[in-house]
């Protein structure tokens, strides 16, 4: 996608579709003023007569107004004026897109970026413009035999500017946003595969191509016999009941010399049938979405190699598929993790922390920067949380505050949990150091104090993404969440941001 700014008043401006915005109680937002001068009062006539609406996304596709060069003129509705944040932003242009998706546009001017958008610059605006129009057009058909509906075929936006010393701005950000973009859509492919095919084996392949495609980048990845070596036997477990051969891989980008690295953790399950712990029937397919914390590390990595950002950024994927056989792990196993400490397996299902356990004690030998680690790892988060927010935890509360404050500026959102001593408690076991599962109550928090076990010392964050990673229903599908959160964690970090 090409992107390109422009001063000009919209109604000059040659396009296939212009949009502009509309708030509750008909008030025209700046855009919508142009092009209701330049067509002698047309909008607010039809503001008037009920054919404009300002409910926030709700778009009306005007086509041939008189005194307006473009083409089209999207009427999006922005909601209340005073409530019009990034939020709200991307929900309208999201939806001026989908009103426009029959029409063939190759050329689109966003002249939202002329309103106020609670307090983010043109540089915010810019970059949810384009990661909002990726996102939009996004489709995951290749599975699809029969003749597939292309999105619209969109090869340049134009973002609107009250002044031109904001260009470059606009510009940044629109680089930004297109890279984060590639690293929500590697995310969703990755998680929308299905388990067949994203195997263990396909998330290393994946990783390594990443590596071909960058000088800064290298990746590395072990199998099952360098595992034990290292004495992984808790990630082992896992994987003891699939003829699938696990994968540990590890990405290293280099972009700040010998500074210690941010280090993200991702959960590659790439197929959770809870083992002999096993889960209901329904809804199980939608446990091969159980490998988008990795999809997201991964992704996010993409981002950042794309824009070759001046930071070191490692990535640990312990890559494994989870099922029941004569071989699998029972219910009352003990195991030994890496880092020394045994584990009492009181249920298969609780598999994501087993692995994820000996990929942090694994993470510990870069002396890293941060740890973050991401997860589909609890029902209990999304009980907890809904779909809305990632569950947040930590043993560092500046840490827990970058991380939600990236998410408000991405607009990928999290919300912190307590990692208290009491919750750690329910971890008890008779038999070993502790085990696997904490009973009843507070389940998203027991697996993260399940994970602080194995993060002494370390500036530890972990991201609970159950109930964020992906959509069911009719929209079913990986969201990419949270690869904006994390890039602009990284953003942040490494100076890049303006
Ligand atoms: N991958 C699941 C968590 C999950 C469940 C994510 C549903 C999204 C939707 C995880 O491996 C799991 O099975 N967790 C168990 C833990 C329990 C056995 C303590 C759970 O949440 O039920
Ligand atoms: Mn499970
Ligand atoms: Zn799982």
């Amino acid at each position: 996608m090409e992107y390109f700014t422009t001063t000009s008043n919209v109604s000059r401006r040659a396009a296939d579709c212009l949009v502009v915005g509309i708030y509750d109680g008909a008030k025209l937002g700046v855009a919508a003023k142009q092009v209701d001068t330049a067509s002698g009062g047309l909008l607010k006539r039809l503001a008037k007569s009920g054919d404009l609406s300002g409910e926030l996304g709700k778009c009306r596709v005007l086509n041939g107004v008189e005194g307006v060069r473009a083409t089209r003129v999207a009427v999006v509705g922005l909601g209340n004026a005073d409530e019009f944040a990034v939020k709200q932003f991307r929900a309208a242009l999201a939806g001026a897109i989908s009103a426009l998706s029959s029409a063939k546009c190759r050329q689109l001017l966003n002249a939202l970026t002329l309103e106020t958008v609670g307090d983010a610059s043109i540089y915010y605006l810019a970059r949810h413009t384009a990661q909002t129009v990726s996102e939009s057009l996004y489709r995951f058909t290749e599975m699809k035999s029969g003749k597939k509906t292309p999105s619209m075929p969109l090869a340049k936006v134009g973002l609107v500017l009250a002044n031109r010393s904001e260009a470059a701005k606009a510009k940044r950000g629109a680089e930004h946003g297109e890279a984060i973009a590639v690293g929500v859509a590697l995310a969703r492919d990755l998680g929308n595969q299905p388990a067949n095919v994203c195997t263990p084996s396909y998330l290393a392949r994946t990783a390594q191509k990443l590596a071909r495609e960058n000088k800064r980048l290298n990746t590395q990845v072990l199998n099952e016999a360098e595992m034990k070596r290292l004495g992984m036997h808790s990630l082992l477990s896992v994987t003891a009941g699939t003829l699938e051969p696990a994968k540990f891989i590890i990405m290293r980008y280099k972009g700040a010399g010998s500074a210690a690295p941010i280090t993200f953790v991702g959960k590659g399950v790439t197929f959770d049938s809870g083992g002999i712990s096993l889960k209901p029937g329904p809804g199980m397919d939608e446990m091969k979405f159980d490998m988008c914390g990795a999809a997201s590390v991964i992704g996010t990595m993409a981002t950042v190699a794309k824009l070759q950002l001046p930071v070191n950024l490692n990535v640990v994927v312990p890559a494994v598929e989870n099922l029941p056989s004569g071989l699998a792990t029972k219910p009352g196993d003990i195991v030994k993790s890496m880092s020394g400490q045994t584990i009492e397996i009181l249920n298969t299902d609780a598999e994501g922390r087993l692995i994820l356990c000996d990929a942090l004690t694994y993470a510990r030998r870069f002396k890293p920067d941060v740890v973050i680690d991401v997860a589909t790892l609890t029902g209990a988060c999304v009980v907890a949380l809904g779909h809305h927010r990632t569950g947040v935890m930590s043993n560092n509360d500046d840490l827990a505050g970058e991380l939600l404050a990236a998410g408000i500026a991405a607009d990928d959102r999290g919300w912190q949990l307590p990692l208290a001593d009491e919750y750690a408690e329910q971890l008890k076991s008779n038999f070993a150091d502790f085990a696997n599962v904490g009973g009843r109550g507070g389940g998203a928090i027991t697996a993260g104090c399940f994970l602080g076990k194995f993060t002494d010392g370390l500036k530890w964050a972990h991201l609970d993404i159950a109930g964020t990673a992906w959509k069911s229903g009719n929209e079913k599908g990986a969201t990419g969440r949270p690869v904006a959160m994390l890039a602009e964690f990284v953003l942040a970090r490494s100076g890049a941001l303006p």
